[in-house]
């Protein structure tokens, strides 16, 4: 076993809707196929941690680290909107950390998107969409953990997440989702005058309108990749 095979990452990424894995090497560079099934539903955690256990079980690594659609502290879960309510108080860390007999660390997954694909200058804010709406704040490189953007008011008595989820595109068409998501871009650089904008998440592949030229999309796999920084220090 040379060096770099002796600290391969396993990066989970669990979602709404598909539970995604990949194997990255010491440095973070991916050295596997990415990997997804689809999310049991209902996504209490015996069936999502089955799934994860079943992905697992086909790679190599010793180490493991997973993003989760939900408020994270200390590997314990506080929030799962759009999972099940199953999960708040369950401590995924720990109950990973014995099934696979490996350091597992757990954060939220916007969180490790964005670490998958910030510069570490100035204010870097990332927005994810997907089943959920997604946010991560860096200043200077350095995380503010568990910024919920998703769950604040936006425009007529609804969140961010009610009006840019999946649910939401799915029901108002992509016309109106693209004039709402425009609109969250100007409010949240007033709200966090941010130097860069990242884009994360499935229904990025909806968005018809130029960005902001401090805004730009950034690939799916971000979302795995980010895994490597919670090792880091
Ligand atoms: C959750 C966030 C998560 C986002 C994207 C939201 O509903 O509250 O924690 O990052 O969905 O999965």
């Amino acid at each position: 076993m040379n060096e770099s095979d002796r600290c391969r990452t396993l990066a989970v990424d669990i979602g709404g809707s598909g539970i995604k894995v990949m194997v990255l090497d010491l440095v973070g560079n991916p050295v596997s196929d990415r990997q997804r099934l689809k999310t049991p539903q209902p996504a209490k955690p015996a069936v999502v941690i089955d799934t994860i256990l079943t992905l697992a079980k086909q790679q190599e690594f010793e180490r493991v680290s997973v993003g989760f659609p939900g408020v994270v502290q200390n590997g314990l879960i506080k929030t799962a909107v759009n999972l099940d309510e199953d999960w708040i108080h369950y401590d995924l860390a720990t109950s990973l950390t014995q099934l696979l007999s490996k350091p597992v660390k757990v954060a939220n997954d916007a969180d490790i998107q964005g670490f998958g694909a910030i510069s570490g200058k100035g204010v870097e804010l990332v927005l994810t969409l997907g089943t959920g709406f997604g946010s991560a704040l860096f200043v200077e490189g350095k995380l503010v953990p568990n910024l919920e953007m998703g769950h604040h008011p936006f425009r007529k008595k609804e969140t961010y997440e009610e009006q840019l989820g999946r649910s939401a595109l799915e029901k108002e068409g992509q016309k109106k989702w693209n004039a709402r998501l425009q609109k969250a871009i100007v409010n949240l650089d007033r709200l966090f005058s941010y130097d860069v904008l990242y884009l994360g998440g499935g229904e990025t592949k909806n968005i018809n309108f130029d960005l902001p030229p401090n805004a730009k999309i950034i690939p799916n796999i971000t979302g795995l990749l980010g895994g490597i920084k919670l090792w880091d220090s």
